[in-house]
């Protein structure tokens, strides 16, 4: 099945602080063509129609295709308790978060909040995610049902957490014997990915943590996924009781919990040893803005990162996040980079929110670029989503235009999202997918 997709095309394989103008790909009047939901070609319209005659197109001109949005930390569990008023992290999760998750010992709920939440990642533009599940191995089971349903590219796991509070406390042989069952059922099947999920450091023990460093040393392909140095509280009980470690880093790095397969979520407070070995060791850090703005937890220091050549990917971390746009998260990101001093570059917060995620995920050469070879997740921007935004963005350059929907945007500026080629939400006609 060959199909064209006709509208102004924009992608950010490459990092613009690296690689300037070059990183960014445009056509103000472009064709994507699609075959059995991967790209077989990209480029002027004029151009590439010419190798197609005949070729079906949807006509979409007016609105920006952009790769699918990649969220590199998102916790579905915590839909349902977004927008809780009051705390910062530790007691945050006592109050609102912990008693949400027990709730996913029941399957049914599971599969009934995965749906939901996965329609929502796809009414937001967002069609591949790093996403932490809950303790309960059917948890997992039920998020990657309903993912395979929809055809997306989601990596998740169970959650380990033998130190947590009660009823959602499980041991380091569960740990081990569900954690491999999954990989078993889900790792690598169809758009797939598992993902060894120690909660953070105060919910498990030694003896949890080495299982974790022994799950992820013997699957190959598997991501590790936790949080760090999000929280002062957090961090000082940390160091409380790992006295020997040199930092909060050195905690994970003792159990082989530090790779190239690594994604730390927030990394708010880090010491430049730490931002070395993030570097040295290729692991990714998941910036969450509006989760860090939320839960007054700091704000995060791009540049400085950068300085140290640290993997960085964009997170809404939903439920201490705010949003599930990217868009916004975007806009959030740029408003913490100025009060950093440094704001940040349009094209740059779009490859941060899908090259560069899909790249710390390990899934850079299958989705994020928009280039031919990759599959085919896009989504189409409409800039007119608003009258506010249709005045200020009419006449703009690419870029401006970018920048005037990350600072308004929301899921109104998500006109259509296409996973693996295939229509899977349509603004304007309501729900579509599975
Ligand atoms: N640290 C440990 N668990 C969590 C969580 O659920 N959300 C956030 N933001 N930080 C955490
Ligand atoms: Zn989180």
């Amino acid at each position: 099945m060959l199909k064209g997709f006709r509208a102004e095309i924009v992608s950010v394989p490459h990092d613009p602080r690296v690689a300037g103008d070059e990183a960014v790909l445009h056509e103000a009047d472009g064709l994507l063509v699609v075959e059995d939901g991967v790209i077989v070609a990209r480029g002027p319209y004029e151009q590439v129609i010419e190798g197609f005659p005949g070729l079906e197109v949807e006509d979409h001109r007016g609105r920006l295709m952009v790769p699918g949005f990649v969220d590199t930390h998102i916790h579905y569990p915590q839909t349902e308790r977004i927008a809780a008023y009051g705390l910062q992290l530790l007691g945050w999760l006592d109050e609102h978060i912990f008693p949400a998750e027990r709730a996913f010992a029941d399957i049914a709920h599971a599969r009934e909040v995965s749906g939901f939440f996965l329609d929502e990642l796809l009414r937001h533009g967002t069609t591949s995610a790093l996403v932490f599940a809950t303790v309960h191995e059917t948890s997992v089971d039920a998020l990657f049902e309903a993912a395979v349903e929809r055809n997306m590219r989601i990596a998740s796991g169970k959650v380990l957490m033998d130190l947590g509070p009660d009823g959602l406390r499980d041991t380091p042989e569960t740990a081990r014997a569900e954690s491999e069952a999954l990989i078993a059922r889900w790792h690598g099947k169809g758009r797939l990915t598992y993902a060894v999920t120690p909660r953070f450091a105060l919910t498990s023990s030694d003896a949890q943590l080495g299982v974790a460093g022994d799950v992820l040393a013997a699957h190959p392909g598997t991501l590790m996924h936790t949080h760090i140095s999000e929280n002062v509280d957090e961090i000082a009980a940390v160091l409380g009781r790992f006295p020997d470690a040199r930092d909060y880093l050195d905690v994970y790095d003792s159990f082989g919990l530090v790779g190239d397969r690594s994604i730390f979520a927030h990394g708010i407070h880090l010491s430049d040893r730490e931002c070395c070995r993030l570097k040295e060791s290729g692991a990714g850090v998941a910036l969450c803005p509006t989760s860090n703005l939320f839960l007054g937890s700091g704000l995060f220091d791009l540049a400085r990162l950068d300085g140290h050549g640290v993997k960085i990917g964009l997170g809404t971390d939903v439920g201490a996040g705010t949003s599930f746009s990217m868009l916004s998260t975007m806009g959030e990101a740029y408003k913490v980079c100025q009060l950093r001093g440094a704001p940040l570059d349009p094209f740059r917060a779009l490859w941060l929110a899908t090259a560069a995620g899909a790249a710390m995920l390990g899934m850079g050469d299958k989705v994020g670029s928009l280039t031919p070879g990759q599959e085919a997740d896009f989504l189409l921007l409409d800039a007119g989503a608003t009258p506010l935004s249709a005045r200020r963005c009419a006449d703009l350059p690419v870029g401006q235009r970018l920048f005037a929907m990350q600072i308004l945007g929301d899921d109104r500026f998500i006109a259509r999202t296409y996973v693996a080629g295939v229509l899977a939400h349509d603004r304007d006609a309501g729900k579509v997918a599975a």
